[in-house]
Parts: C-alpha cells; sequence; structure tokens
C-alpha cells in the first residue's frame, strides 16, 4: 500500500461517513407543533449517519399544498430527494419515470417480510420499491375529552345515536360539541367517517376504491349526506378555514368535548404533555368498531444524479424502517409502526390499540384505505368527493339525495 492509499485509508477509519455524506431534501406536511416533533426525531437520525437534511415543509393539513409545490418543483426538473407521496398517486409518479428503485436497500433491510402486504404493494412501481412507509395513520378516531363530557354529563359514544346525543348534551352545557376545521379535506375526512359508519366497510369500498354508482347513489350515501348535515348542527360558527391542531386544541383546552380526526391529532395531546386514556380518550368512530380506514404515510424516492446524495437517500430509506425510528416518531406522531415485529410495549394505550385492531381487521373486511388521505383512489376522485362534500357542507339548504347524484357525477366525470 502506497503512503496515499494509506492516508486514505486512515482518513475513512476516522471519518467512516464523511465519504458517504450527502444531502437529503425532504418534502411533507408535517409542521404543526406535535408533528414537527416527529420530523424532527428523522431528521436527527439522518444527521447522525453524516448526511446533510434539507427541510422543504409546506404547510396546509391533508398536504395538497405540498403536492402542488411538489408538481411545480418536478416540472422545473428539480425534485427533492424525498417527498411524502402516498397511496395510488405513487404510480402516478413512476409512471412519469421519476422514481429512484429501492430494491437493494428493501432486500437488504428484509421489507418483504417485516412489513404487512397491504403495504408493500403500493410502495412498489412496476414490480419494484420506489417508496417507503413511515408510519399507519388510523382515520376512523373520535378524540374524547372525558373532564368535559363529565361536566356537561355526556357519555363517551358507540353508535351515531350516542354521538348525537353526547352532542345535544355538549351543548346544551355551553360547550362547542364537534370541534371541527372548515377545509375540504376537513370536510371530507369526517364524512368518510360518516359514511363507513353507514354504508360499513364492504359498501364503503364498492363506493370509494370500486367506484360503483349504484353505491354511490344509494340509500345509505344518502343517509351519510344526512348525517353530514346534522353532524353541520353541531359545530361553532368560527370553523371555517380553521386548521385541524386549532380544533384538536380546543378540545384539549377543555373549549370542546370531541373532534373527529385520524391519529395525528394525537400528536397535539402528547406534545401538550396529555396521557391517553387519562386526559383523553380514543374512541373508534361511532359504528365503525371493527374496521379501520388506513392511511400510511410514505417517502416516494426521486432519481438523482449525485452519487453520495443517493447514498444519502438510501440511507433515509433505511432509516425509517428502522426499529429506532418507527418508535420515536410513531409515538410523536401518533400512528402506529410500519412494522409487524415492533414492540409496542413503551407505546400509549391508543397506540396498542390501534395496532391490535389493524392486525384484527387486516384478517377480514375491515382493512380499508382513506380516501380523504389518497388511499383509496387517485387525487383527482379524492379532489371531485371534497368539492362535493365541502360545498353540501356550507349550504344549509343543500339536499342529502341531490349531493349522492352529484358525488356519482363528479367521480365518473374525472375517470
Ligand atoms: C395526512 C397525513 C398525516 C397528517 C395529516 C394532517 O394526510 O397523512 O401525516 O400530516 O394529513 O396534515
Amino acid at each position: 500500500m502506497n503512503a496515499m492509499n494509506r492516508l486514505a485509508l486512515a482518513i475513512s477509519l476516522a471519518f467512516p461517513l464523511v465519504g458517504h455524506a450527502g444531502e437529503v431534501e425532504v418534502l411533507h406536511w408535517w409542521t404543526s407543533g406535535g408533528e414537527k416533533r416527529a420530523a424532527d426525531t428523522l431528521q436527527k437520525l439522518v444527521e447522525q449517519k453524516g448526511h446533510t437534511w434539507k427541510d422543504f415543509a409546506v404547510a396546509g393539513g391533508g398536504g395538497e399544498a405540498a403536492m402542488t409545490v411538489l408538481k411545480t418543483r418536478a416540472v422545473s426538473g428539480n425534485p427533492p430527494s424525498a417527498a411524502q407521496i402516498k397511496g395510488p398517486d405513487i404510480q402516478e409518479w413512476g409512471e412519469l419515470g421519476l422514481l429512484a428503485d429501492l430494491d437493494e436497500v428493501a432486500e437488504q433491510g428484509r421489507w418483504d417480510e417485516l412489513l404487512p402486504r397491504q403495504v408493500t404493494e403500493v410502495m412498489q412501481y412496476d414490480g419494484s420499491y420506489v417508496a417507503v412507509p413511515v408510519n399507519v395513520h388510523r382515520v376512523n378516531w373520535l378524540w374524547v375529552n372525558p373532564e368535559v363530557f363529565e361536566k356537561a354529563g355526556a357519555q363517551p359514544p358507540t353508535t351515531l345515536d350516542e354521538l348525537w346525543a353526547a352532542a345535544d348534551r355538549l351543548q346544551a352545557a355551553g360547550y362547542i360539541a364537534i370541534a371541527h376545521g372548515g377545509q375540504p379535506w376537513q370536510d371530507g375526512t369526517v364524512f368518510e367517517d360518516l359514511a363507513l359508519s353507514i354504508l360499513g366497510p364492504e359498501d364503503y369500498h364498492k363506493a370509494f376504491v370500486d367506484l360503483d354508482e349504484e353505491v354511490l347513489t344509494g340509500d345509505r350515501m344518502v343517509q351519510a349526506f344526512a348525517a353530514l348535515k346534522k353532524l353541520r348542527s353541531y359545530v361553532d360558527a368560527d370553523a371555517a378555514g380553521r386548521d385541524w391542531n386549532r380544533a384538536t386544541g380546543l378540545v384539549i383546552d377543555g373549549k370542546a368535548g370531541m373532534q373527529i380526526m385520524g391519529d395525528w391529532a394525537k400528536s397535539e395531546w402528547t406534545a401538550a404533555n396529555k396521557k391517553a386514556g387519562e386526559d383523553y380518550q380514543c374512541l373508534p368512530f361511532p359504528g365503525t368498531q371493527g374496521s379501520f380506514a388506513y392511511n400510511i404515510d410514505s417517502l416516494a424516492m426521486f432519481k438523482l444524479s449525485d452519487e453520495d446524495d443517493r447514498k444519502a437517500q438510501e440511507d433515509l430509506a433505511r432509516t425509517v424502517i428502522e426499529p429506532e425510528f418507527q418508535q420515536v416518531f410513531n409515538q410523536n406522531k401518533g400512528s402506529i409502526p410500519v412494522r409487524l415485529d415492533q414492540d409496542m410495549s413503551a407505546f400509549d394505550s391508543c397506540a396498542q390499540k390501534s395496532m391490535q385492531d389493524f392486525k384484527q381487521a387486516a384478517q377480514g373486511e375491515g382493512l380499508q384505505p382513506s380516501l380523504a388521505h389518497g388511499m383509496a383512489a387517485s387525487s383527482y376522485v379524492q379532489g371531485a368527493v371534497f368539492d362535493v362534500v365541502t360545498n353540501f357542507f356550507n349550504d344549509p339548504n343543500a339536499d342529502p339525495q341531490q349531493a349522492a347524484r352529484q358525488l356519482a357525477a363528479a367521480i365518473q366525470a374525472v375517470q
């Protein structure tokens, strides 16, 4: 070995990561107080591997704004290394030929063995991994402030009738019954829960995955719209435009009794040092007890030319599946780990219940993709549903029967 080689070897032993140091730019919309804490854990772990993290956070719940920004960046030929892209949208980006192949990382990490089949299928385009799953969120939750419930003499609801009864009590006692943020994706989230409750998982699937016209215009869909109308009467006058985390804040602060939201809401309770099962309760959304509407966050990787950045990107993908990340990130984010072998003992009671329900629902029809969070259908269908639902929600004279017909027509138009 000559002197130069010896020097190179010495340097590589002293600074093992320097040769691999690259930059990862990560686009996401985890900007609420609690979610930012979760995102920070990923940044820290990537930096520990010697890479530079370039945060590309685009505020806006549900990610619509983030997707718009991503498209602009991609069109100009300058996409980030990784972006929070989910569900069927991954296929669309794959078709554009922009996504990187992660098969080697996936093979080394045994993703096929560690991850549920429902997850691995979504992460692949044309038989190759192009995205790494971060977590599993459950959308059909109801978040309850038990102290407020007690003061109002309300009971935690398990059916829709009980939900209305609890809301009546809360309202009569002067509380906001249901903390809501009037944004299309939040209206869509609430509507999805009502549809899952009223249609049941099989017809929910026919409506929002198969886009079956008969179910979309059927009696139960009409009932779901009627229920949304009823729910509207339990929302306060300032709901329009309110961010989801501010709605969560109203429940945390005891101004409202409950919130219908996916378990990213738990990130706010956790950040406020509140304890699951004591300071707050997580209940499956009334009437959806055996079902689990899933929303899997994933980071899709874009093709890169710089070798160091590519290595950094692969390290990012590896890190995401590691148990350490899965634990700390998900404890802060409110979701459950995507690995089936993860030790859940350090998680709170809501996460433990969620994992148990996920596994159980996966054995039958109960496990269903969330439409409002881009897991069930394309972003075009999702957008069409949001339009109809939001218009309905904001029009006091809207007719449920007509809304169901409009829903089917709007979906048909974007296919
Ligand atoms: C979802 C996303 C979650 C959370 C939520 C609120 O679509 O999957 O991680 O960020 O939006 O913005």
